[in-house]
Order: C-alpha cells, then structure tokens, then sequence
C-alpha cells in the first residue's frame, strides 16, 4: 500500500477510536499516535500532502488513489462538507489532533442532521428524498479543511430537537450531544477563542439561537472556571436546554411584543418547572440540565421563579447559567426593545451582583467577557460572516 493509502487508512481508524473512546482513553491515543506518525513519514516525500474526496474517489495531489475504492470514508466527508484535506508543512501532535476532533464533530453532526432532515421530509409523500451528496460538489467550490463555523447545521439540528420535544415530550440526547460538541469545538477553532453568538432576525428563533448561545457561553464561562473538558460539555447541554419547557409556552405569548396579561405572565413563568419535568421523564443522564432548567430563573436574594417554599441555596451550575441567560436576553434585540450595548450589559450585571446573580461568578463573568471582548464574534445570521461585537 503506499503511503498516502496508509495515512487515510490510519486517519479513518483514529477517527473511529475518537468516536469510541474517551480523551485520554489508551486505544484513541495509539490510534492518533499511529495516524500522525503516517501523516509525518507522507511528509518526509511531501511536504504539503492534499487530499480530495470526490464521491468515490479519493484523489492524492492530482493523482487518484485506486487502491481505495472500497474506502467508504471520502464520500463520509465530503457529505460532512469537507472535500479537501491540506496539511501544512509541520503540523503538531496536538494541532493534528485538533484537527481530527473537528472532522470528527463535523462528521457527527452532519449525519445527524442529514437523518433529522429525512424524517422530516418522511411526512411528505411526494418529492424526492435525497443526500446531501456528489450533486451538490462542484469542483470550482472546494472546501479546505479549514472548517468553518456557519453554525448553520447546529441552528437546523436543535430547532429539530425543540420541534421532537414538542411533539413526542422525549429529549434526543444524541443530537443535543452532538450540538454541543459542535459548539465546543467551533469555540476554539482559529487561534483566538471565538464565541458564536447568533442573533437572527425571525423572532420564532429566538428560543433555538438563545439555547446555544446560553450554551456556547456557559461552556466558554465554565472552561474559562478551570472545570474539566466532560463537566464543560455537561454545562454546556444544561445550557442548551435550559428553557426547553418554553416549548409548552403558545407562541404568540411567547413571541408577543407587548406587556403580558397576568395570566400570560404566569404561563411564561411555568417554563423552569415544565422544562425540568420534561427532562425528568426523558433520558436518566440528564440531572445537571433538570436542575439548571428548574432553577436558572431563581436569584441569589430568593427572588425570581419558581418560588422555593424553603430558601436554599442554588446549585452553582445554576448560578452560573443565569449569569449567561440574562448576558445573551439583554445583548439580543427583542420586539419590544433594542439590544443593549456591551458595556451596558456588563453594567447591569455588576448592579445585580449579590441580588441576583452570585457576586463571585459575576464578577468572574465580568473579567472573562472583559478579556475576550476583542475576541468575541456576533453572527449575524448562520449564513453571514463572523465580524467583531
Ligand atoms: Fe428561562
Ligand atoms: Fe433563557
């Protein structure tokens, strides 16, 4: 076998140890040990090996590589939108895999959207049901393999998962899992921590771009806390469902532009105690998210909902979910006001510090945005560019 066939072998067995193991796991780091060492021994003849995968074939430089015909992973990653693979002329062990982490995310992710989409289109008795496949390659469109974030399948893949919710009551952990991977992985691409926060217009999304910017925030904040990779994922799907129970909400309370009725008002404030309910019922995995749900609306001075009939503290990852909802709700415009400004924000949380939010977390969320503000990206919209908040 040469030696390109022999580096997208191993590169395929890393990836599947990556999706079967843990970090730290010893068979995952055999598995990318053994795929660097072939990336570094292609390097020796090559220094900038490029790869493309055009539905069946894999092609090497401008050399297709026949010996893979049977290699089913090419026609995997170019559905996942990666067509190219370049490697520059020193890459890192932790750089490579880096780099394996983010295939590995997109892989997931993109067959899982590509399975919600089908379901979706299985209500629909006409039309044709197609992959996302070959069709859609045109070679002058090429990507690298530099990822890019668009946050678009991530967008698709949790307004599915709220659509699910609604429907069937039951929470896919799979896809809020993949969801968040995603998100934590699209957080540390580039050099710079990136923050993907979403704002779009159509206010119906309002819930489903909240939930993964609380999400993206509350993994950032924790990471940022010093917590462990697993307990930030874990935050990190807290945060992602923290107001599920918002799918019982009717959408026009949910979305009205004006003051809410009493009774409106008292509808709003059952999501906490719905959310957590929901997730109770559902999968057994998810306590951490059935605590945040119940308690993120509960301030530091017994305030806020649902009112506790014996005072007691909150869970910290409670707290700290908090401090990152009412960051996202207040920098997002809404129909009955603009968003407010950075610097605005922060103000308003430093003013609630000790009443409503921990005064600890507070004023470590504080330092963080602080820190990272040159960093911070605001999407306007999946499809549009990242540029500075
Ligand atoms: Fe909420
Ligand atoms: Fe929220």
């Amino acid at each position: 076998m040469s030696d390109p066939a022999r580096f997208l072998n191993a590169f395929a067995q890393a990836l599947a140890a990556m999706a079967l193991y843990r970090d730290g796991h010893p068979a995952r780091e055999r598995a990318v040990d053994v795929a660097y060492q072939q990336i570094h021994d292609l390097q020796s003849d090559t220094s900038h090996p490029l790869f493309t995968f055009l539905g069946d074939e894999v092609v090497f430089g401008q050399q297709p590589l026949r010996e893979l015909k049977a290699w089913d992973w090419g026609k995997r990653l170019a559905q996942a939108g990666i067509q190219r693979l370049e490697f520059e002329a020193h890459v890192s062990r932790d750089d490579f895999e880096g780099f394996l982490e983010e295939v590995l995310a997109r892989l997931t992710l993109s067959a899982i959207s590509t399975e919600a989409r089908q379901m979706r289109r299985s209500s629909i008795r006409f039309g044709a049901v197609g992959l996302k496949g070959e069709s859609e390659i045109a070679p002058e469109s090429l990507q690298t393999a530099t990822i890019t974030f668009s946050l678009g399948e991530e967008v698709d893949t949790l307004g599915w998962l709220q659509r699910e919710v609604q429907t069937t009551g039951a929470v896919p952990l799979a896809e809020a899992e993949a969801v968040v991977r995603s998100l934590a992985v699209a957080m540390h691409s580039g050099r710079q921590v990136m923050l993907p926060l979403l704002q779009l217009k159509e206010f119906d999304q309002y819930t489903t771009t909240h939930s993964m910017n609380v999400a993206v925030l509350s993994m950032a904040f924790a990471e940022f806390l010093g917590l462990s990779a697993t307990d930030v994922r874990t935050f990190g799907i807290a945060g992602l469902l923290h107001d599920i129970g918002k799918v019982k909400i009717p959408l026009d309370v949910l979305t009205k532009p004006g003051r809410l009725t009493d009774e409106e008002r008292a509808m709003m404030n059952e999501h906490p105690v719905a959310g957590a309910r929901m997730l109770l019922e559902g999968e057994a995995d998810l306590d951490l998210a059935v605590v945040v749900a119940y308690e993120h609306h509960i301030m530091i001075n017994g305030g806020g909902y649902p009112v506790l009939h014996y005072a007691r503290d909150c869970h910290h990852a409670s707290k700290l979910v908090h401090v990152c909802d009412v960051y996202d709700a207040l920098r997002t415009r809404r129909p009955y006001r603009e968003a407010w400004s950075f610097d605005k924000t922060l103000g308003y949380l430093q003013e609630r510090s000790g009443l409503e939010f921990d005064s600890a977390l507070c004023d470590a969320f504080v330092r963080m945005m602080r820190q990272w503000e040159p960093q911070v990206a605001i999407v306007s919209d999946p499809a549009a560019q990242a540029r500075p908040a």
